[in-house]
């Protein structure tokens, strides 16, 4: 990545906590000292509720220039709105972001499984969100499941470069293991299988498996630590990477980055948490470690080394908010987060 300066960092907080997340992240990274120019703009229900659109077309244009997205979340009614369409999906669409991908690592402290340190690589632009659903007659639905070979093979390749990349840093052999369930989906899943498969044969230094779905499901509670880089169909890897965050604290620590074509962007794992919104106890972990996610793909990797350490030192010392048992408000563990900075 160039590194000209500064860097500008567009920031989409989006609705509820996404609100109270990404300004404790940003928060953080400024605290870094590092050259980055903020930029902020709107998306999600409530930009739809007041100004009838979910992406505005000023936060695609910014969208598009900056360097790269820091995202919240967008809440998404479980029931069809006219002319609502979720944003980070369009985002994601519109930026080429093929790949997602959502590191699972161990924390420290008693909620998290020792020993975790895997990535999921989950396929972002086709799948079951490929937007191709419609209701057939009043009592029939159909959402139509797309995979093509390209989108696969695509995929694929990250995978592996991951894999290898993560082998040389970790020291370490590279594993991958391809998902899918092309027992019964013989077709779609058979040609992500095949393909993914076909790619992986080109890389001989990594060890390759493959595993059903509700296996790898089952798997990943039972031992996680066997896992380096799952590579998944959409929808597959969105569920299992939500049960891996659950195997190191939950959701609030969950980062992700999409990459592909255009400007990458970082966003927590999580959605909106209507359930504790407002009331300023929100763990930022997930927004904090999206922001390091941000740093390493911008070549800023020892910035990014520094802010997990920051995240891990401050857990480790017992601050954490209530979803992890703890009591400190977004705030609170923000600045202990700040204070553990200028210590490392
Ligand atoms: P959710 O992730 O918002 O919440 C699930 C549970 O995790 C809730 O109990 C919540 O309180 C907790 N949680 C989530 N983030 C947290 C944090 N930072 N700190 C502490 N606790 C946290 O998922 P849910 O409830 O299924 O969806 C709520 C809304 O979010 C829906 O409208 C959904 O469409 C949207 N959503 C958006 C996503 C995105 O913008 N990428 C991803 C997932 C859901
Ligand atoms: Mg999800």
């Amino acid at each position: 990545m160039n590194a000209q300066s500064p860097l500008t960092i567009l920031l989409i907080p989006g609705d509820g906590v996404g609100a109270e997340v990404i300004p404790a992240a940003a928060e953080v990274l400024r605290a870094l000292g590092l050259d980055l120019h903020f930029q902020q703009a709107e998306a999600g229900f409530g930009c739809f509720t007041r100004r009838g659109t979910a992406l505005p077309e000023e936060t695609l244009a910014l969208a598009r220039q900056a360097d790269a997205i820091l995202f919240g979340a967008t809440a998404s009614p479980s029931t069809r709105v006219d002319g609502y369409r979720s944003p980070i999906l369009a985002l994601r669409r519109a930026l080429g972001l093929y790949a997602n991908l959502r590191p699972v690592v161990s924390m420290p402290f008693e909620f998290s499984r020792p020993g975790v340190d895997l990535l999921v690589v989950r396929e972002n632009s086709e799948g079951l969100y490929s937007g191709r659903e419609r209701v057939e007659t009043p009592d029939t639905a159909i959402a139509e499941r797309l995979i093509s070979r390209a989108a696969s093979e695509r995929i694929a390749r990250l995978a592996c470069e991951l894999a290898l990349r993560r082998a040389a840093e970790r020291q370490r052999p590279p594993r991958l293991t391809v998902i899918h369930k092309a027992n019964v989906l013989k077709l779609s899943d058979g040609l992500f299988r095949e393909s993914a498969l076909k790619v992986a044969a080109g890389y001989p230094d990594i060890a390759v498996e493959e595993l059903l779905v509700d296996a790898a499901a089952m798997h990943l509670v039972r031992s996680p630590q066997r896992f380096d880089v799952l590579l998944a169909p959409n929808l597959y890897g969105d569920i299992l990477s939500d049960e891996a965050s659950a195997l190191v604290g939950g959701l609030g620590f969950a980062p992700s980055a999409n990459v592909g074509e255009g400007t990458p962007l970082f966003e927590p794992v999580h959605g909106s948490a209507p359930d504790i919104a407002g009331q300023g106890i929100a763990n930022p972990t997930g927004a904090i470690l999206s922001a390091a996610l941000m740093l390493e793909t911008l070549g800023l990797p020892a910035e990014a080394k520094r802010l997990r350490a920051g995240v891990q030192r401050t857990l480790a010392a017992g601050i954490r908010t209530p979803d992890a048992g703890g009591s400190a408000t977004t705030q609170a563990f923000t600045q202990a987060v700040i204070a553990s900075l200028s210590r490392f």
